[in-house]
């Protein structure tokens, strides 16, 4: 296994798999790797559908503008968000466990003030969509979590954002009404593991210059 370092280091987007099955217990531990990312009140809006069976994925592929590796992997993650996880029930329970977990203690400032999180309790349902790129931003952590434990557990994943229509993946999947495909990932052995794409220099990524270099 590779620390998170060499995974980050040796992670590629994979877009040609042999056929070779991933054992259950990877994806299993994939599917963990998700579970355990952090998101905002610990809200948890990612959902996933594990997607081994051929046709389906030949169906999956046309979706996603017909990208023939979807099809070629053996496993692909259909990476969902549920609204209903920003729901009021949802909420209540999240600030239950904010306050069962001493975290509330914790808190300082804005965050610390009773009377916000009455505020936050009381609010009513109203359109969860507001919540849909919160819900997208927390659930791409979990999908980074999946491709990063992969890479660590000698496979090979690619994003794929390029998901189709809403319509197209409810039909496919029979989604729920406030669950939404926002990407999609294939997972296998890769026939080969592509040299490092470039990335843009430290130096343009900082706004401002460190203070000091390492
Ligand atoms: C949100 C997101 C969506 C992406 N969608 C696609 C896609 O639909 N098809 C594809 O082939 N690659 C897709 N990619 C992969 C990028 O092209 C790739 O990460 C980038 O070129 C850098 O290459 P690397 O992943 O090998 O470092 C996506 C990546 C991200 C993060």
């Amino acid at each position: 296994m590779l620390t998170i370092t060499e995974a980050i280091k040796q992670r590629r987007s994979i877009r040609s798999f042999r056929s070779d099955p991933v054992p259950g217990d990877a994806i299993f531990e994939m599917l963990e790797a998700a579970r355990l990312a952090p998101s905002g009140s610990n809200n948890q809006p990612w959902r996933f559908i594990v997607v081994t069976d051929q046709d389906e994925k030949r169906k999956l592929r046309k979706i996603c503008f017909d990208q023939a590796f979807i099809e070629q992997a053996p496993v692909v993650f259909v990476c969902c968000i549920d609204l209903t996880a920003y729901a009021k029930a949802s909420r209540e329970k999240r600030a239950q466990e904010f306050i069962d977990f001493g975290i509330i203690e914790t808190l300082s400032g804005y965050f610390a003030d009773p009377k916000l999180w009455e505020l936050m309790l009381n609010e009513p349902d109203s359109d969860l969509n507001v919540h849909f790129a919160s819900a997208m931003a927390n659930t791409y952590i979990a999908v980074e979590h999946i491709a990063l434990t992969a890479t660590a557990l000698g496979l090979g994943s690619c994003w794929v954002g390029a998901v189709g229509t809403v319509k197209e993946m409810r039909d496919l999947f029979q989604l729920p009404p406030h669950t939404f495909v926002v990407a999609v990932m294939p997972v296998g052995y890769p026939v080969k593991v592509p040299p490092p794409r470039p990335r843009i220099s430290l130096d343009s990524i900082l706004l401002r210059p460190l203070a000091k270099r390492p």
